[in-house]
């Protein structure tokens, strides 16, 4: 139930993460949940109104504050038009601050950028590119739905990479009759693609997507911890967060930043923000009038939540110490370690984050 906002602040509000969902893919993969619509032409112009609509609301209402990441998530958002992406890039400058250097990410699928498109979006300020390989053999590909071949994958990472700018791929592992052999010729092959950053997602069978009701064969739960624990053996990059491994200094800075507890805004049907507005936090969602009060209590969970899926833990925020419980957090070294800024978990205990998380919250 959300509740009709009334934002009542007179000044700047602290700096906040921009967040751009792109709702359309040119078809749906048979595992995929998140929300977007298959769609050969969508109705780009009337995208590209809403998503200024809503720039434009947020940005007056908070003064224009600072943003220091842009994340363009989908949905399929290298499926956009350069005239939306240069409109949205536009409506963002005019609104907030765009830090220099911010980071600028775009989701992409191979198969939709040309090395002409990719450049004009480059031009315009995309600063980062996160591709969607998936798997590196085509039977594979096409079982999981995907519209693209190997070959196009890799031929989109090295335009990215020639053009300087950062380049991340996902790779999805523990689909039927993968095996641990499997795992570990995928992190060699991600070793040799020379990317600095890497998301390693383990296959989740979603209700109401094709896989949901198809009642595969899946690796069974031990197969599928032990090619967790095989990616660190074998990946080349360190692990700093539960599926995503980067180069120390390229880690993806939009998702350390809201793991981490810092505010983001939500644009766009389907995506959801944390906005902070003279030390009260709300629940937001693009729509943007509607918006929900959270408790201080509440949202030091969700920072809890999240920050322990990151190597270096959840900042100890002045909410964040009211709700954790130091002194089984300080009888459980094993698991977890604490300091005067950070609570993290050692390697055991990300392998029980969530009884863990349980038994840290008071
Ligand atoms: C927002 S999605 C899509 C980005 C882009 N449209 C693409 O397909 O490449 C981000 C990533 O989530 C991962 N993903 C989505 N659904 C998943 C599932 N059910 N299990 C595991 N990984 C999933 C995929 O690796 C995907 O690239
Ligand atoms: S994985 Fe990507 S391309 Fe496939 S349906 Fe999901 S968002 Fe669209």
């Amino acid at each position: 139930m959300f509740s009709r906002g009334t934002m009542t602040g007179t000044m700047k509000a602290a700096p906040h993460n921009i967040y751009i969902h792109v709702p359309f893919c040119m078809s749906k993969c048979n595992y995929c949940a998140f929300y977007s619509q298959a769609c050969a032409t969508p109705d780009w112009d009337g995208f590209t109104r809403k998503i200024c609509t809503e720039i434009k609301y947020w940005g007056e209402k908070m003064m224009a504050p600072n943003v220091p990441t842009v994340f363009f998530g989908g949905g399929t958002p290298s499926l956009m038009p350069v005239k939306t992406f240069e409109k949205i890039m536009s409506a963002i400058r005019q609104y907030f601050y765009l830090i220099p250097n911010a980071e600028i990410t775009l989701e992409s699928n191979p198969g939709t950028l040309s090395q002409t498109k990719l450049n004009d979006l480059v031009q315009l300020g995309v600063n980062r590119l996160s591709t969607g390989v998936q798997r590196l053999n085509d039977e594979q590909l096409q079982f999981l739905g995907r519209k693209h071949t190997v070959a196009d994958a890799y031929r989109l990472l090295e335009s990215a990479q020639n053009m300087g700018i950062r380049v991340s791929a996902d790779l999805i592992y523990g689909i039927p009759n993968d095996t641990v052999n499997d795992v570990i010729q995928m992190c060699h092959a991600v070793n040799q693609m020379g990317i600095t950053h890497c998301s390693l997602y383990e296959l989740t069978i979603e209700p109401n997507t094709p896989f949901g009701k198809m009642n595969l064969d899946m690796p069974d739960n031990e197969t599928m911890a032990q090619m967790y624990l095989t990616i660190a053996d074998n990946l080349n990059l360190p692990r700093y967060e539960v599926s995503n491994y980067a180069t120390p200094g390229h880690e993806c800075r939009h998702n350390q930043n809201v793991w981490d507890g810092m505010p983001y805004i939500g644009i766009g049907t389907g995506a959801a923000g944390r906005i902070l507005q003279d030390g009260q936090w709300y629940e937001q969602m693009g729509n943007n009038e509607i918006f929900t009060p959270i408790s201080n209590k509440a949202r030091a969970t969700e920072q809890i939540i999240t920050g322990m899926r990151t190597k270096r833990g959840c900042q100890l925020t002045e909410h964040v110490k009211n709700v954790i419980n130091s002194d089984w957090i300080k009888s459980n070294p094993q698991h977890v370690q604490i300091n005067d800024e950070r609570v993290w978990a050692t390697d055991a205990g990300m392998l029980i984050l969530d009884e863990l998380i349980t038994k840290m919250v008071l």
